[in-house]
């Protein structure tokens, strides 16, 4: 298999932006201009956020979507690609080619991807002391449409055991970054391998060739860069179920041999798409956001300027599980400084806290925040 070093890839882009483009993040192949994204405090090699204030439409363009590797994105050839099925769990092993996958039934699916950690440096405000990895805002997450197959169908060319327990998928990246996953949450329906993001082949960055969409999970289970799947009659375990993207610290219990206990679905949320702090004129202005709960939907989404009374925000369309809605509102806005806190409700009465416990990780930090707006007068 040919994996491309990253020089020779981020030279095209090189070409085609000339020396107007300056990369915030070079161990990446896409553009990541400062006008669209910011990488957050404390991030690894290759992090970068949105700027949620450069939201466009219902689906995150390509250009804007946030990116959470652990080491550089690989150039990976479609032609030389090859995906391993092995492990006790299967009937037999199997290596399937690019073709292989795509004579399976297709598949499209509108689905967030969010980082465990999104939102992490709030609990340094929170707490006084930061939690453990990249200081994200709120905008590690984005929702595309999806498009490949069903892990299962792909799963089922290799036959699937009864006594499977966990697969684990593993990446091509120079990390082999590999999270298990319980065979059941492999299985369902809207578990994919995704060839194409927004009807386009799958960018670099986000996994060309192949990459797991796990509905509804933290965008950790979702490897990218696919290469071999492990299927098993066991438990699995690694780095990345053990000691990193799990609840762990003194209000968590242990689960050996995991630190704590390991993030499977993500908790209710809301983001406004707005700067922060946001600089706005005065004036009626709509506010707009996003929000989204794990593998449900939203029901509601309320939202309290300075200590008004919480007021009803307007759901847009379409609002879809594991997906999010758009909300907005309209606000006469008066010079000065003010704060908007925006709460979202899920279909099943989850509705996001005023406070977190501590993890030492940082993960799925989901209370209400203040967040600051700077009104100027005409
Ligand atoms: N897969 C591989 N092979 N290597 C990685 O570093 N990062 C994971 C996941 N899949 C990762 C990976 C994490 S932590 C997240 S949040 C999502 O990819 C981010 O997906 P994105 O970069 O497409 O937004």
């Amino acid at each position: 298999m040919t994996i491309t070093p990253r020089a020779a890839l981020t030279r095209s882009y090189e070409l085609r932006y000339g020396e107007a483009f300056m990369p915030l993040c070079p161990e990446l192949v896409k553009p990541t201009p400062d006008t669209l994204f910011s990488a957050p405090e404390n991030g690894e090699r290759a992090n970068v956020e949105t700027r949620l204030s450069r939201l466009v439409g219902y689906l995150t363009p390509i250009d804007r979507f946030y990116v959470r590797n652990h080491g550089a994105t690989p150039r990976i050839e479609r032609d030389s690609w090859r995906l391993e099925l092995e492990g006790d769990g299967l009937k037999q092993p199997a290596t399937l080619d690019y073709d292989a996958l795509c004579a399976l039934p297709r598949v499209s699916l509108v689905r967030a991807v969010e980082c465990a950690g999104n939102a992490r440096s709030f609990f340094k405000s929170r707490f006084g002391h930061q939690a453990g990895g990249a200081q994200w805002r709120t905008g590690a997450i984005g929702v595309a449409e999806w498009s490949g197959v069903r892990l299962r169908d792909v799963l089922a060319l290799a036959g699937v055991r009864d006594a499977a327990v966990d697969i684990l998928p593993e990446g091509l990246d120079d990390v082999r970054y590999a999270r298990p996953l319980p065979i059941d949450k492999a299985l369902a329906d809207d578990t994919l391998i995704a060839l194409a993001m927004n009807g386009e082949p799958l960018p670099s960055d986000h996994g060309f060739p192949a990459r797991l969409i796990v509905s509804g999970w933290l965008g950790a289970a979702s490897v990218k860069w696919l290469g071999r799947i492990e299927v098993a009659c066991r438990a699995l375990h690694t780095h990345w179920n053990k000691t990193e993207y799990t609840l762990a610290g003194p209000s968590w219990p242990e689960r050996p041999p995991a630190d704590g206990v390991p993030v499977s679905v993500m908790p209710v949320m809301s983001v406004a798409e707005l700067d922060w702090p946001a600089h706005l004129a005065a004036g009626r202005r709509v506010i707009r956001g996003r929000a989204f709960s794990g593998e449900a939907r939203v029901a509601r989404v309320q939202y309290a300027v300075d200590h008004g009374p919480w007021r009803e925000a307007e759901l847009g369309t379409p609002n879809i599980a594991a997906a999010w809605v758009c909300w907005s509102f309209i606000w006469n806005a008066t010079p000065g400084n003010h704060t908007l806190r925006v709460r979202a409700v899920d279909e099943h009465g989850q509705v996001q806290p005023d406070e977190v416990e501590w993890n030492d990780h940082g993960v799925l930090f989901n209370a209400v925040v203040a967040h600051p707006l700077r009104v100027a007068g005409y």
